[in-house]
């Protein structure tokens, strides 16, 4: 026998359902992406599908050479001539962008984009941590008003009320002004800090000439102080970036969304600009952040297009789901509806007949293969967690009859004609 060979480290395998028990499978998957589908639709924002491996340089140019994911998270390699270096996705946003631009998306109307799929970032992994992870994307290109800033959250928070979890999330809100304004902070938070380099720690000390603004995402409680009396960058924010965040808020309230307004949050990719937004959760440990998102005007023209203000978000599926599994609510529909048994002979043939009649009329047909006794497959039959037996033997073949049996309720056993099995079950589901 060779030797078994594992998974990678950080990138997990979705499971098929055993029993009633769903758990985390794919059909709990398959049960919430049904749910992104109409949600999308009901919003009316439009799939993208763009490939998993992109030029290395799309990433770099647009997250940002200091940023975490790109200093140190990626999964980066040669192209076999060596002269392209690729890099899997760790965020779909680029890709996105990427896409647009190269078709011209853009070039009559603004855009309502979603995407879903793998990204990759080779993080410590750790429960809602992972190298490999899915993200559900939404990105909106050529709106410059706040009102599609609040469109976005009201969105979100359209979604979690369907999945049970809205009193679970806070969404903390803040905004990082524009190009200019951000200098201007900049520059100010770097005097300031600089007035405390002895005290600050590696990472921060690093960051202090790379990326201050991330020296006020420190968890170190150390610095905490150093950090809260910094200058905002909110003091910073000229008339236009103020008018826009105020705004943005007032919808907010008319719409009946709580937030929180964290002057310190920052986000983690360095294309953002005015609104920025987190979901997070305190039942999931230190992995708290479900969903996250915000404005970046420049990035578009930043790719090689024509300047566009957009503004998105994207959710880590697994913490979602996490979030939901233990405290939500996700209705999951896995299993077949009839589960047909033959035995003798010819009820292989008539019982594969049944089958079709039944699929053409609509009902979930599982059937079983092979040879054994009765007996044997029942067992099947309760395992496959099908709600009811369809049973065609012997007598069954002679008398041109059906015998059905309730298998999860009260109705017991019954033979009927066979030419009156579809109305009985149709009865028996209803
Ligand atoms: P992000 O904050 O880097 O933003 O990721 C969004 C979400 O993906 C996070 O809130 C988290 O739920 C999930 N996530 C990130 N890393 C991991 C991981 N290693 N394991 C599990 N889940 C993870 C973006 O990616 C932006 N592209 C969002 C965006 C779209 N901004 C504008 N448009």
């Amino acid at each position: 026998m060779g030797q078994k060979i594992q998974s990678v480290k950080g990138m997990n395998d979705l499971l098929p359902t055993e029993q009633k028990d769903f758990k985390l499978t794919s059909a709990y998957w398959q049960a919430f992406e049904n749910k992104i589908q109409n949600w999308t639709r009901r919003f009316d924002y439009k799939q993208i599908r763009t490939p998993i491996v992109e030029q290395t340089s799309l990433f770099v140019r647009s997250i940002g050479e200091e940023t975490d994911v790109v200093g140190k998270e990626m999964y980066t390699f040669a192209d076999s001539n060596d002269t392209l270096s690729l890099t899997l996705r760790p965020e779909g946003t680029a890709s996105c962008l990427r896409a647009v631009v190269e078709h011209n998306l853009l070039h009559e109307a603004p855009r309502k984009l979603w995407y879903m799929g793998a990204m990759f970032r080779r993080e410590r992994p750790q429960k809602g941590r992972y190298r490999q992870f899915h993200q559900v994307g939404i990105e909106a290109l050529g709106f410059a008003d706040p009102d599609i800033d609040a469109e976005m959250v009201a969105m979100c928070a359209d979604l979690w009320r369907e999945l049970g979890i809205l009193q679970y999330l806070t969404l903390e809100i803040n905004s990082l002004g524009n190009r200019e304004e951000r200098a201007a902070h900049r520059a100010a938070l770097v005097a300031y800090l600089t007035e405390f380099e002895d005290k600050l720690d590696d990472d921060s000390k690093r960051r202090l000439h790379t990326n201050p603004l991330r020296v006020l995402d420190t968890k170190n409680p150390d610095l905490q102080e150093i950090c809260n009396n910094a200058p905002r960058l909110i003091d910073y924010l000229g008339e236009d970036s103020k008018k826009h965040y105020q705004t943005f808020k007032d919808l907010l309230t008319g719409l009946e969304i709580q937030f929180v307004e964290n002057p310190r949050l920052v986000r983690g990719l360095d294309y953002y600009n005015h609104t920025v937004f987190e979901w997070t959760t305190d039942k999931l440990g230190a992995q708290a952040t479900v969903c996250g998102g915000g404005r970046y005007d420049g990035l578009i023209e930043e790719l090689g297009g024509k300047a566009a203000p957009s503004i998105g978000f994207a959710m880590g599926i697994e913490r979602l789901l996490l979030l939901v599994h233990e405290h939500g609510s996700l209705q999951v529909a896995d299993f077949p509806d009839v589960f047909i048994m033959q035995q003798g002979d010819g009820a292989t043939l008539q019982a594969m007949k049944y089958a079709k009649i039944l699929r053409e009329n609509g009902f979930d047909v599982a059937q079983f293969s092979g040879s054994t006794k009765l007996k044997n497959q029942f067992k099947r039959a309760d395992q496959s967690g099908a709600q009811f037996a369809l049973i065609i033997a012997e007598s069954e073949l002679a008398n041109q009859e059906v015998t059905l049996k309730d298998l999860r309720g009260e109705r017991g056993q019954i033979t009927i004609p066979a030419h009156e099995l579809i109305s009985k079950l149709n009865e028996w589901k209803a």
